[in-house]
């Protein structure tokens, strides 16, 4: 989710800085994107549980206030809501190729939720107009689906949230489209593997602090940048809740404890770290044109470690 409180800070005018255009880093090749034609809103049965912002219009959900400590009765319905997006994410390998647009993608994610029961997070989420985020390339974060078409080269974070019993579960992960030259897969691989590392540090005594300590260590040795507007979050019967994760170095106290539950989401470029959101209102756009990638898990903190509640369970 956006960081509310660094945005005067971390999005900047789009001129680059004399700083920037020194350092001519190698943002590889593709093809920049814009916002494109946003179709109406998908429809939901009336049969389907729907979160509270869909009847009214309310603010992205604060991350202020004490981490919940879930009973393993919400942990069981967290896991299944988790087990459900995890699943589905896996199955956008059907939808995300060369022609789709990322409405497709959206009609796709949208009736798989639908189907299953669920609700998709995204819609109507702070006035998300649409049921999935697809944000390619120089699209850091919150890109809208549209119809503009994923070509060849693409590299395409998908990110799929679904209410279902009551919970969210949330997951993320950065699709590459046919051939993806050396620089995007590089950024891709290393992103994912920044994810899992990040992920094998958690258990119960470790400071929340210790993930953005690690993932800028990591950045930094792979000679990547990091966008620092996005961070990870709670989450349970709420989308974003206590705590913050912040993906860098960082003195946000609080330790995590057996029964807290939260994502990791960092976002690795392969540019600077600044990004402008567009007149939508959402779409998160490099302010140096460099592509980002992003992958997120939700996880669980259990009395000896850590779950990956999002991972792909059959
Ligand atoms: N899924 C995003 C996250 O990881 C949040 C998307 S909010 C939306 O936190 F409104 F854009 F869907
Ligand atoms: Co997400
Ligand atoms: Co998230």
């Amino acid at each position: 989710m956006l960081f509310l409180n660094s945005i005067k800070k971390l999005i900047r005018t789009p001129n680059r800085s004399i700083f920037n255009l020194r350092k001519k880093k190698d943002f590889g090749i593709c093809n920049p994107v814009t916002v494109g034609y946003v179709s109406p809103e998908r429809a939901v049965p009336e049969s389907i549980r729907k979160p509270p912002y869909y009847f009214k219009y309310m603010p992205p959900g604060n991350t202020i206030g004490e981490v919940e400590i879930k009973s393993n009765e919400q942990v069981h319905r967290l896991r299944a809501s988790c087990r459900l997006a995890a699943k589905i994410l896996h199955s956008c390998e059907d939808i995300v190729k060369i022609g789709s647009t990322t409405d497709d993608i959206d009609a796709f994610v949208h009736d798989k939720i639908i189907a299953a029961n669920a609700y998709p997070s995204p819609l109507r989420y702070a006035g998300f107009p649409k049921s999935v985020c697809t944000s390619v390339n120089n699209v850091a974060c919150h890109g809208i689906p549209d119809n503009r078409p994923l070509m060849d080269g693409d590299i395409v974070n998908v990110d799929i949230t679904t209410y279902y019993n009551g919970y969210h579960g949330d997951c993320s992960r950065t699709f590459m489209v046919g051939n993806v030259d050396e620089r995007g897969r590089y950024l891709v691989s290393c992103t994912e593997e920044c994810l899992m590392e990040s992920i094998k540090l958690c258990s119960p005594g470790i400071p929340f602090n210790a993930i953005g300590k690690f993932i800028s260590t990591f950045v930094k040795k792979k000679k990547l940048g990091l966008i620092p507007a996005f961070i990870g979050h709670g989450i349970g019967s709420y989308f974003h809740g206590p705590p913050e994760i912040l993906h860098y170095k960082n003195s946000v106290p609080g330790v995590m404890q057996p029964g807290m539950s939260f994502t990791i989401e960092p976002i690795l470029t392969l540019g600077g770290p600044d990004i402008e959101i567009q007149e939508d209102g959402w779409t998160a756009i490099s302010v140096d044109g460099a592509r980002s990638a992003q992958f997120e898990h939700t996880v669980l903190i259990t009395q000896t470690g850590v779950e990956v509640l999002t991972n792909v369970v059959d």
